[in-house]
């Protein structure tokens, strides 16, 4: 019989080739260790989803993806799905500075590449990278005939979460990430939110219900789930719109001043959305996730990057209510007046005497660096005017000699790091950028402590938005011309760029000690942080405040640091930061030397570290090795309820004896009575020991660990 092709047959092949695409829409991938699977779909409108569980549960339930521009249609359906690639990849890699001395890089990679034949035929890729602790996901828009610009409206990506979840939420705002946590369901976020946005400066909170993230959630099942972003390169930042009612989550990003929120130019990609999850607190805070999605560095000699551990003229700036940052007395100034014609306040901190006397004490005790702010005309009047022209970056007051100043670190072998508070004037920055770093160079500076405090010039841009994303890499980029390091406060929350631009040492973009002075931290506030804010990078958060009862300055006010003073000790090694400050007043240290001795030894970049017991909101407990030193030191925090920490030595090398000097909290200790009373002890541990260790409300323990001769560990107990 010949075949004779009717139209039945035709029809036939009509629905073949249209059911085609449906039976290959569905793509799915494992995590390398089959915890995790990623599926991604086309809805029946060409819409690209996706859905993600841990261990058979559900951790997103089937979201849409898809972007939303102005000035060309939206990439939001339509799509079918033209190519799909996979791979393994398993490598790893050693950063400049870190928590781990290397970095395992390790995922399964989907990339869809989704055509929309309503549009011609445009076309975009979806990336999805799943690793055991996680999924990492970004939109790319290659070149292509038919797209070159276009600006986006909205991103569109959604996170539908599969419950009523736990979460550690600050409100979503454009400008400003300094709120304190709240702890609530996610249904109960509306109800809260306007308590948890309090008057803050420069705020510009979301009017959609919104939160920032990262975002750290808990399910009901034990699932803990961490909604960030990493490599935020030209790009808005992303905050989380929430609806509280069907648990979904949805993508936000910061608009410019204009009110658009992305100008894009292909090739281009969006920064790559993450969730990180695990049944365990524990690996949440040990994931490096964020981290391997960022590019690797490209900067040539990373040698001059260093750790560094530091003193400053500051804290007096907040507490002792003996100096200020301010010169004069006059509170209307302008950068081309004669500063030398001032009437002086008389407290002016920055002095060349003040200044020297921190040097000493650096030298004395070991500390690489000073930080010396107020050091520079301008500071009379310098926030809340909206004012460009408030700092030259160049000029000091009439009573700090830079030069004395600087020959006599240099004697000792003491660091300045640098100040430049820009008062959110980002142009009057970026126009002096070059001659501040020249003058750096010039005075041997090598680390600047940036700051973005007030509204950002140019007016209408937000911390958060494309424009200041790439305002802050440029500064980073342009300081690594001139091998400066940079601590940036106020900036936009980190994303794990310190891999790609590793002389970004350090950034605050959070609520850190500071607030301490300024109406205090909630005990539980930093067992938070290290789930939200650190998971995006290092904190300079400053820790080291010995001197917890602020009354004993007399300048008025009720104020306390809401800390045991070992919990301070603690933060070292919790709060992770290859610049990390001892913030207190010299002063309070010699007071407690036995316990300063503890910030002296702690090193600040580790070989490797060890999260032994972690619970948001409620305690941490890790242990971290020196980097190529054999020496560890281990850090313990609670909130406000005491506890009994267990801490295991178990990466101690075997069938060694070493000496832990523990500094806990004593009996009647407590964040808010006998703050300062602690005990120290020596006694002698090794592998196979386990302490149980009592920690005080609102308190820590520290513990550092080092070898020891025989005769050294005479007398001491073993435990
Ligand atoms: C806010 C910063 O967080 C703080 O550390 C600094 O002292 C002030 N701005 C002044 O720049
Ligand atoms: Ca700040």
């Amino acid at each position: 019989m010949i075949f004779k092709f009717n139209k039945k047959h035709l029809y036939a092949l009509y629905l073949f080739i249209c059911l085609v695409p449906f039976l290959v829409q569905a793509q799915e991938i494992n995590s390398p260790n089959k915890n995790l699977i990623l599926k991604f779909e086309l809805a029946t409108n060409g819409a690209p989803t996706y859905q993600l569980s841990y261990k058979g549960k559900a951790v997103i339930k089937p979201s849409t993806l898809g972007l939303e521009a102005t000035d060309v249609p939206s990439f939001m359906d339509g799509f079918s799905i033209t190519n799909t690639e996979q791979k393994l990849v398993d490598e790893s890699w050693n950063p400049v500075l870190g928590e781990e001395k290397t970095i395992r890089n390790n995922y399964n990679e989907l990339v869809v590449t989704l055509a929309q034949a309503k549009n011609n035929n445009r076309y975009i890729r979806i990336r999805f990278r799943l690793f055991n602790d996680g999924l990492g996901f970004r939109y790319e828009f290659p070149k292509q005939d038919g797209l070159k610009y276009f600006i986006i409206k909205e991103e569109h990506t959604e996170f539908q979460l599969a419950g009523n979840h736990k979460i550690f939420w600050i409100p979503g705002d454009y400008d400003t990430n300094e709120y304190a946590y709240t702890t609530s369901k996610i249904s109960e976020i509306p109800l809260l939110i306007k308590k948890a946005t309090p008057f803050m400066n420069a705020q510009q909170p979301i009017k959609e219900l919104a939160v920032q993230t990262p975002s750290m959630m808990k399910s009901d099942d034990g699932l803990y789930i961490n909604i960030h972003e990493a490599a935020l390169i030209n790009y808005p930042s992303m905050s989380l719109n929430v609806d509280a009612t069907t648990f979904k989550m949805s993508s936000h990003l910061t608009p410019d001043a204009v009110g658009n929120k992305g100008y894009m130019q292909t090739d281009a990609q969006t920064p790559w959305r993450t969730i990180v999850v695990s049944d365990k607190a524990t690996e949440i805070l040990a994931s490096k996730l964020i981290l391997n999605l960022n590019e690797p560095t490209s900067y040539k000699d990373v040698s001059w990057i260093k750790p560094v551990k530091y003193i400053g003229i500051w804290w007096e700036y907040f507490v002792a209510g003996k100096s200020t940052w301010a010169y004069g007395v006059e509170n209307n100034v302008k950068l081309n007046q004669d500063f030398t014609k001032l009437t002086p306040n008389g407290k002016h901190g920055a002095t060349t005497e003040h200044a020297k006397e921190y040097i000493d004490f650096a030298f004395a005790n070991g500390f690489d660096a000073i930080l010396i702010e107020g050091w520079n005309i301008g500071w009379e009047d310098w926030i809340g005017n909206w004012k460009e022209e408030v700092f030259d970056f160049t000029t000091a007051y009439p009573d700090f000699d830079v030069k004395a100043v600087q020959e006599h670190a240099a004697a000792k072998g003491v660091k300045i790091i640098m100040h430049h508070e820009t008062s959110g004037a980002a142009t009057n920055y970026e126009r002096r950028l070059d001659r501040a770093f020249e003058f750096m160079n010039a005075n041997g500076y090598d680390a600047v402590k940036t700051g973005y405090v007030g509204q950002i010039i140019p007016r209408g841009e937000h911390h958060d938005g494309q424009w200041m994303v790439n305002h802050y890499i440029h500064v980073a980029e342009r300081a690594a011309d001139y091998k400066i390091m940079i601590d940036s406060h106020e900036a936009v929350r980190p994303t794990g760029l310190n891999r790609t631009y590793p002389n970004w040492v350090a950034q605050e973009s959070a609520r850190g000690t500071e607030f301490e002075a300024m109406g205090g931290l909630a005990p539980e506030h930093t067992t938070i942080l290290p789930f939200t804010r650190l998971m995006g990078g290092p904190m300079d958060f400053t820790p080291g405040i010995f001197q917890t009862d602020l009354t004993y300055y007399k300048t008025g006010g009720n104020q306390r640091v809401n800390t045991t003073l070992v919990k301070q000790l603690a933060y070292y090694v919790t709060m992770y930061s290859p610049l990390q400050m001892a913030a207190d007043i010299p002063d309070n240290y010699n007071r407690f030397p036995d316990a300063f001795q503890f910030i002296k030894d702690v090193a600040v970049d580790w070989d490797n570290s060890y999260i032994l017991e972690a619970e948001p909101g409620d305690y941490i407990t890790i242990a971290r090795k020196a980097k190529g030193k054999e020496a560890w030191f281990v850090g313990g925090i609670t909130d406000e309820n005491s506890r009994t920490a267990t801490i295991a030595f178990n990466y101690l090398p075997a069938g060694k004896k070493y000496i832990a000097t523990i500094y806990g909290d004593a009996k009647d200790a407590s964040w808010n009575e006998k703050p300062q009373s602690y005990v120290i002890s020596k006694v002698i541990v090794t592998s196979k020991t386990v302490l149980k260790q009592y920690i005080a409300p609102g308190g820590g323990i520290a513990i550092s660990i080092k070898e020891a001769t025989d005769s050294e560990m005479k007398g001491l107990k073993k435990i």
